[in-house]
């Protein structure tokens, strides 16, 4: 259908990896899901390599992950949430595809992150206030990352899905 690969990209909690695999089974694209592919290939979860190494540690291994997702095509990719805040990420994944930015509110992510403890960024920080000024520290860069934006707030995934395959041909058709 594209020939480009399709990055997702959003806050923790805003749905990337649910919306991958609607995709991949709505549209048959493959999947690449970076945070479950770092840690199968580092041997431990995500939590364990912050602990562990650190969060400068982390950035690089998706660095070098989006490396090498350049040689792939037709992939959809579920970004980790925190893959803006390198430039050189943003220039990677536009390289090899478009870059698609799904938003939820903060109430919304609470709801869907507050039972779940793999993720070391929100630890001690599962309120709406805290949520909303990580957002908002990071707002900034989504948006300059994002080729199309989806509010998904209320929807379905396979809503979800159809909107971002149709905003995606949208673009194409105006290219
Ligand atoms: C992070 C988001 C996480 C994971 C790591 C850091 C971030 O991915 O990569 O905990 O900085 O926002 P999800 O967005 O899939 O939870």
């Amino acid at each position: 259908m594209f020939t480009y690969n399709i990055f997702l990209i959003g806050f923790m909690g805003t749905g990337k990896s649910t919306i991958a695999s609607c995709l991949a089974e709505m549209y048959n694209f493959k999947i690449a899901e970076m945070d479950e592919d770092i840690a199968r290939k580092e041997g431990k979860s995500i939590t364990g390599i912050f602990s562990e190494y650190g969060e400068e540690y982390f950035r690089n291994i998706e660095t070098e992950y989006l490396k090498e997702l350049q040689e792939m095509t037709n992939q959809i990719v579920s970004c980790g949430g925190g893959v803006v805040l390198r430039e050189e990420n943003v220039r990677l994944m536009k390289q090899s595809g478009k870059v698609v930015w799904l938003t939820a509110s903060p109430e919304e992510i609470l709801k869907r992150v507050k039972d779940d403890d793999s993720r070391p960024l929100l630890q001690g920080k599962k309120n709406v206030e805290a949520i909303a000024g990580l957002i908002n520290q990071r707002r900034a860069r989504y948006e300059k990352a994002a080729d199309v934006m989806i509010h998904t707030d209320g929807k379905t995934a396979e809503e979800i899905c159809v909107e971002v395959m149709n905003k995606l041909k949208n673009m194409k058709e105006r290219e």
